[in-house]
């Protein structure tokens, strides 16, 4: 049997992300800010904010939303997200530092871009034993509790991690992304 599944609901590609969102830039092409909370990315709760709860053992695509205009930042294939439920004895060091505690257990969240560092496909696998993320273009896995180290293919880093913290049940965007997003410019 195949353990690997496509994560349900999630579509299109990711690139890259500017540093720096540029003046003029729409809001719904920004990366995430400081202050967005995460909300579904599709399905039936598209658009509603993602409780921990609404995490189970699989990653959950999500993208960042601006409470106050409601604008969310689904503008650019650059901006999807994917949350990750790790349990916290599990994490290695790196992703501890941006590991958020799920105040209901011993298990912590963890958000991804979900633009592979190879050459910018989504990554939109995952594999249930292993608990790895799978880029479905050529084949590399990241470990999500460990920083999405790279254990297989050719993507040559991480994918990026952002920065979150649970605020009233909600994931808060609380800083940037662990290093750039997608691949290198050629
Ligand atoms: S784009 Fe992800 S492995 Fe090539």
């Amino acid at each position: 049997m195949n353990r690997r599944r496509a994560l349900a609901g999630l579509s299109g590609a990711a690139g890259l992300i500017a540093a720096v969102p540029a003046l003029g830039q729409k809001p719904r092409r920004m990366r995430p800010q400081e202050g967005d909370v995460l909300v579904h990315a599709f399905g039936e709760r598209a658009g509603e904010a993602l409780a921990a709860g609404h995490v189970g053992p699989r990653p959950v695509a999500a993208y960042a939303m601006d409470t106050a205009s409601g604008v969310v930042r689904d503008g650019s294939l650059n901006n999807q997200l994917l949350v990750v439920r790790v349990a916290a004895e599990s994490l290695s060091p790196k992703a501890a530092r941006y590991a958020v505690p799920d105040a209901r257990g011993s298990d912590t969240l963890l958000v991804y871009s979900a633009s592979c560092t190879h050459t910018g496909c989504e990554v939109n696998g995952w594999d249930d034993e292993t608990r790895r993320l799978a880029c479905p273009c050529h084949g590399s896995e990241f470990d999500v509790a460990d920083a999405a180290r790279v254990m297989n293919g050719p993507a040559p880093r991480p994918l990026a991690m952002l920065r979150v913290a649970l605020s009233d049940g909600a994931l808060r965007v609380t800083g940037g992304f662990s290093r750039r997003v997608g691949p290198e410019p050629p």
